[in-house]
């Protein structure tokens, strides 16, 4: 069952370029701009006149949660907050009819998600949930909703369901401003060909395995981690951050880079591993000189980089380059070559990479 895999958390992390392609699948056309979310169709008004999308999520969804800030600012022009779904639900938080909420669940059944978009309902928003499990009580709560196709997800770690949340994100975001006339025809084309580049571009990225697991055999036994990103790669960087504790149990801390010279920068020595998300995108520039910030401590830098960067192999310890792709679809590659390292770390600690001491798949006690 684990598909000649070692780990069922290896075989989901191989399984992306095909998740990714499911969650996208039937709801975008080659070389066209036509969007098909029976979903969003339903609630189209809604999603027009929002005055605010609030979305409600835990760990790595709530990483996605983030993603999607980016992306719904950046194509539909619509505010977005991203709230732990915990603290959401308790502080008495304020709420209209004219406010969305995506509740993200890869299990649908986490207790906090559930009773943050009860809460919310309650007040009359628009509840809309993304989730992987089919008939899961998020996804029958919720008003309407997209699932993410991904398929079972056993590993504890979330891996494809990630992707998957990012995929359908970008198409929900799409969808708003295609309808709310945010985005141009031309970018909408532009980012459907692109999506429909993805799997391949996670494919390239896969086949970094042999060289990301070296890298793992270099830093195995390190205390501490950082990881560092700006944009739409702060989120990945948290993501890449957790997938390391949790399975290999080295603390980690995901930071954006430019909060580095608020704290976190005293941390930086020889002994400290830092992995930099450092792609070829808007903040590249700025990305390059935390590089320099982090080198004249001496850390030691892990960069994942876009393919054919000259600048950055010249300043880090390790490269590891991925595929070009638009600046908003960026997570979906960058985050592949993280998953992989904490696995690799993880197994050479000899832990229990599917199923990490404390933690379970759904968190169903709040
Ligand atoms: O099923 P959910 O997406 O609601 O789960 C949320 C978190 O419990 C989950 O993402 C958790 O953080 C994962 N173990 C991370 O890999």
């Amino acid at each position: 069952e684990k598909g000649g895999y070692e780990h069922f958390m290896l075989k989901e992390i191989f399984e992306q370029p095909r998740s990714i392609l499911d969650s996208m699948r039937g709801r975008l056309e080659l070389g066209g701009s036509h969007l098909n979310m029976a979903g969003f169709r339903a609630y189209e008004q809604k999603f027009v006149n929002a005055q605010r999308i609030i979305i409600v999520a835990c760990g790595t969804s709530w990483h996605a949660g983030l993603v999607a800030e980016y992306l719904i600012e950046d194509l539909a022009r619509i505010p977005v907050e991203v709230e732990y779904a915990s603290e959401f639900r308790y502080r008495n938080p304020v709420i209209s009819e004219r406010d969305i909420v995506i509740a993200i669940s890869q299990s649908g059944e986490t207790a906090d998600t559930l009773a943050a978009l009860e809460l919310a309902k309650s007040k009359g928003a628009t509840i809309f949930g993304i989730c992987n499990v089919v008939g899961s009580s998020i996804a029958r709560a919720t008003d309407a909703g997209a699932y993410t196709h991904a398929g079972p997800e056993i590993g504890v770690a979330s891996t494809k369901a990630f992707t998957a949340q990012v995929t359908v994100l970008t198409l929900l975001a799409m969808c708003i401003g295609q309808r709310r006339g945010t985005i141009t025809d031309v970018k909408l084309r532009e980012l459907v060909t692109e999506l429909h580049n993805i799997p391949t571009k996670v494919e390239k990225a896969l086949k970094l395995d042999a060289e990301i697991q070296q890298i793992a055999e270099t830093f195995k036994d390190v205390p501490n981690f950082l990881y560092l990103g700006r944009g739409y790669n702060f989120p990945v960087a948290l993501e890449g951050a957790l997938k390391l504790k949790e399975i290999s149990y080295i603390h980690a801390e995901g930071y954006p880079a430019a909060e580095m010279k608020h704290g976190p920068i005293a941390l930086i020595d020889e002994n400290m591993p830092v992995v930099v998300i450092a792609t070829k995108d808007s903040s590249y520039e700025k990305v390059v000189s935390n590089i320099q910030e982090v080198k004249a401590r001496k850390g030691r830098i892990i960069a994942v980089v876009t393919e054919g960067d000259t600048t950055i192999p010249a300043m880090a310890e390790f490269v590891i380059e991925v595929p070009p792709t638009s600046e908003v679809l960026v997570p979906l590659v960058s985050v592949i070559p993280l998953q992989l390292l904490s696995y690799h770390i993880a197994v050479l600690r000899g832990c229990n990479v599917d199923q990490p001491r404390n933690l379970a798949k759904s968190v169903t006690v709040e």
